[in-house]
């Protein structure tokens, strides 16, 4: 194990004795500590709904399925991106078209996405790749001239807005991940953010089997109807008492890590042959997920010598992502994408080194950060 690890989540006595006061109350799921997590979320990003999911991925697959996304589709999505993206897809029978990244931020290329439209398009769904919101109300017209759901993967993006939104509320919906080197962490889950009603209640069924009635409308327990083909995507009280703890302290993580960020951004910034991945301030502002450096083509195929170099002096280092997805096995066997396409998200996935700047992170850390990538660099 990394003396400083790439991610690491912050668990104090707080998450401890939640946990154990839920394990305390017998109620393990459907209970109050979903809907806590779930008002919460909302009062943060200023949803008109959020549903807790098992996990982002479950989320989109959710989604997808829910407004009859399937076989014979077409969903817009990055090429850089993790395949929890294209799997969400995949799984409901439609198939993934991939478009390019862009520089400086490896967000997709918006230029590419208009000429991937076809009859059978039905969603375009964005990542904001890491933590760096892509600008999603320049899409939303798009969208709508081509009736397409608009939808937003914020795995890596808790705390990123567009224009004053928080992230996931400019598309039809935004997804979260709680997996634990995340902004925050549940153990395992996700959330769905919605800036209308308009499928809440559709949503709610079809990740509880689709019964016709929840639990608190049922008149004898046990008794109820299933109406609609449903998936089990709940959250557990157990995670979910996890989230309304850390949704509390999120302000401080990311106090912390956009000072991490900032320092780290000071020390090295001067290097010769290394570019650092912007974290976007402005009308646009990202969520300091990570500190990404892509190395200059003279140097890329030093990647992994730099990585063990750190690894060696006990610093944690991750990519994002280590293939854009249609390099990855299953998607080339399956569509028989040339690997030459997708140059500028390929770029990223063979150059890029993820640093750690999260809230376990300490000043004194990222001295011996930056002292070993100008001594390895150098
Ligand atoms: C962009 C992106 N989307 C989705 C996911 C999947 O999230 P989860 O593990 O909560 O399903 C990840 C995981 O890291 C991710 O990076």
């Amino acid at each position: 194990m990394s003396k400083i690890p790439f991610g690491k989540p912050i668990i104090t006595s707080e998450e401890k004795k939640i946990i154990s006061k839920v394990l305390n109350s017998g109620t393990l799921v459907h209970g109050p500590k979903a809907k806590e997590f779930e008002e919460a979320f909302k009062k943060f990003t200023g949803a008109k709904d959020a549903i807790t999911v098992s996990s982002c991925t479950a989320g989109m697959h959710l989604f997808y399925f829910s407004l009859n996304i399937g076989k014979g589709d077409e969903v817009i999505i990055p090429a850089q991106t993790h395949v929890a993206t294209a799997h969400a897809v995949e799984l409901t029978g439609a198939k993934p078209i991939f478009v390019d990244s862009e520089y400086p931020t490896g967000n997709i290329n918006i230029s590419l996405i208009e000429k991937k439209i076809t009859k059978k398009t039905k969603a375009i769904t964005v990542v904001h790749y890491l933590g760096n919101p892509v600008d999603v109300k320049k899409l939303k017209l798009l969208a709508r001239k081509y009736k397409l759901y608009l939808l937003e993967d914020c795995a890596l993006a808790l705390g990123a807005s567009v224009e004053k939104k928080h992230v996931g509320l400019i598309g039809d919906a935004g997804f979260f991940s709680f997996y634990p080197v995340k902004h925050i962490t549940t153990g395992e889950g996700g959330m769905i953010i919605l800036n209308s009603k308009k499928y809440s209640k559709l949503l709610r069924k079809k990740k509880a089997f689709g019964y016709n009635k929840s639990l608190d409308q049922r008149v004898y327990p046990g008794l109820y109807d299933v109406d609609q083909l449903g998936f089990n995507y709940r959250m557990s009280e157990l995670h979910a008492s996890l989230g309304v703890i850390q949704i509390k302290k999120f302000n401080s993580f990311l106090r912390k890590r956009s000072f991490n960020f900032k320092y780290l951004e000071s020390k090295i910034k001067k290097l010769k042959e290394i570019f650092i991945v912007p974290n976007l301030k402005g009308h646009i502002s990202g969520s300091f997920y990570c500190f990404s450096i892509l190395l200059s083509k003279k140097i890329a195929s030093k990647r992994f010598k730099i990585i063990n170099f750190l690894k060696k002096n006990n610093i944690g280092s991750s990519i994002y992502y280590p293939h854009p997805v249609p390099r990855l096995k299953f998607y080339r066997d399956k569509y028989k994408i040339s690997k030459r396409n997708y140059e500028i998200a390929s770029q990223f996935s063979d150059r890029i080194i993820c640093l750690p700047i999260g809230p376990h992170v300490s000043k004194k850390d990222l001295d011996i950060i930056s002292l070993n990538i100008k001594k390895i660099i150098n």
